[in-house]
């Protein structure tokens, strides 16, 4: 009698934060239909806010081998922003090591055959080696941030951290690979510390350290957007997976009609989906998308001077505000009205739209961003330029890339003047529009050539499902 094969069992463990979580759920619901188990770990808010805002329970439903656990309670972002609320996350996330060893060693009836944990909780490599389960990490975000947070150490050591100087367009000599344009502003944010031993550097620059303990590195990127980077973080990390864009991977994996309720993406956040009937009455390309996604925040002055460039451009714009976004007081009622006024006739303006649906729209013509990893990509698949205005941590070297690398917009980090805001957006949208698109065209030509048969990252998502098959033999 033919033996019955079981399928593996894949723990998967998110940093709680909507980019690491969506990425990672859909990682998950690629393995589904590889037909491997998983059990995903998220937290209590983050359980609630998925299942109010998408149909990701009935989606994920049929997968018999899918079940989502929630983590304790005390696993919590205690509402914080920005660096804060990584910090505190982080911290708050200890407290589930106790509970996560509990369920490694409590699955006796389907043992876990690998953990895949997000590349910032290094306790899980500890109770991997201790209850002897095989971990891959998975680093949500670019490889060239990735790379960079790995050189700091190097980067300390040859005097480059601290930066030096006032001078942030010095090149930085110590992460191979970028020699010749990473300047020191392009560094990521948590680099601009006078004081090595803040807690957020040491935690970033020792926790991307322990990558080398992990079986194996899983990248949402693809070979052709980065791989000279790729060559490089192979010296150190040999076992390395580019399955990305994973947003458009899922898609093309999936039939058509299941795709197309993906268009609502697993975000945390309701979408106003209002934004779209707005867009289909714009003509070809002519709209700039606005936002800054899930954590950045904005002051009222920042605000105010984006809204003058936007308005002064005489661009239409789809702007994303948050109601959580601005940092201190109510606008001045004057400047409300007139702006309103004049976005009225131009704009339009949601808390949270379905942004992969408005990026494939035929409408959009540029995206102003914060750079966050999985904007970035979204934008690059659809080949709509960026304007880039990194935020905080990885986002910094992702601007860099898009403006000076791979050439798909303009970087204008460190400034929101609205002078600078509506030269940007017209260079992207009229003056220099035609340059942009060329080369946003060829790198999305190739990002779908990656996940479609045969594409670099549809092998290497073949690849790691059957070296995670071969971990149950
Ligand atoms: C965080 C970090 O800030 C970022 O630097 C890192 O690269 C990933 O984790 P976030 O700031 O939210 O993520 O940015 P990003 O990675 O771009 O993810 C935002 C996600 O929210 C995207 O998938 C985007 O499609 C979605 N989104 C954003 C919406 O669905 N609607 C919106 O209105 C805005």
């Amino acid at each position: 009698m033919a033996q019955q094969t079981i399928p593996p069992h894949v723990l998967i463990f998110p940093f709680p934060v909507q980019g690491h979580v969506t990425t990672m759920l859909k990682l998950s619901e690629l393995f589904c239909l590889a037909g491997i188990h998983v059990t995903y770990l998220i937290s209590t808010q983050n359980y609630t806010r998925l299942v109010r805002c998408t149909n990701v329970l009935s989606r994920l439903s049929p997968y018999p081998g899918f079940r989502f656990q929630v983590l304790p309670e005390s696993v919590s972002d205690g509402n914080a922003q920005s660096m804060d609320l990584v910090m505190n996350l982080f911290e708050s996330l200890k407290t589930a090591k106790t509970f996560f060893k509990d369920l490694l060693i409590g699955e006796a009836q389907k043992p876990v055959t690998c953990i895949i944990s997000d590349g910032l909780m290094s306790f899980t490599l500890d109770l991997g080696e201790e209850i002897g389960i095989p971990i891959i990490y998975f680093r949500t975000i670019s490889s060239c941030s990735f790379w960079a947070y790995f050189c700091m150490p190097k980067l300390v050591e040859a005097g480059e951290l601290p930066l030096k100087g006032d001078d942030m367009d010095v090149l930085i000599k110590n992460v191979p690979g970028m020699e010749c344009f990473l300047r020191q502003r392009d560094l990521p944010s948590l680099c601009r510390v006078s004081d090595l031993n803040n807690s957020t550097f040491t935690m970033i620059s020792s926790e991307t350290h322990q990558t080398v303990r992990a079986r194996a590195l899983i990248l949402n990127t693809f070979e052709d957007l980065e791989g000279p980077i790729l060559s490089q973080i192979r010296t150190e990390f040999p076992n390395t997976y580019t399955i990305g864009p994973l947003h458009a991977h899922l898609k093309a994996r999936l039939d058509g009609k299941t795709a197309s309720q993906l268009a609502s993406s697993n975000s945390l956040w309701e979408e106003d989906k209002s934004c779209i009937k707005w867009l289909d009455n714009q003509p070809l390309k002519s709209v700039v998308y606005v936002s800054f996604g899930s954590i950045a925040m904005v002051t009222r002055e920042q605000l105010v001077e984006f809204w003058h460039g936007l308005v002064n451009s005489g661009i239409r714009f789809l702007w994303v505000i948050r109601p959580d976004s601005v940092t201190d007081e109510e606008m001045g009622s004057e400047i409300q009205a007139e702006l309103e006024k004049a976005t009225k006739a131009r704009g339009y303006m949601v808390e949270w739209a379905p942004q992969e649906a408005v990026l494939a729209h035929q409408a959009v013509g540029g995206f102003l961003t914060h750079s966050g990893w999985n904007s970035t990509l979204e934008s690059i698949f659809e080949g709509v330029p960026m304007i880039c205005w990194p935020y905080f941590a990885d986002q910094q070297i992702n601007s860099r890339f898009v403006g000076e690398v791979w050439k798909v917009g303009l970087d204008i980090k460190d400034t929101c003047d609205r002078v600078v805001i509506e030269k940007a957006v017209k260079d992207m949208m009229e003056v220099r529009k035609e340059e942009f698109v060329e080369s946003a065209d060829q790198i999305a030509k190739m990002a779908r050539k990656s996940v479609g048969e045969g594409g670099s990252s549809y092998c290497n998502l073949n690849r790691l499902i059957e070296d995670i098959m071969l971990m149950t033999v």
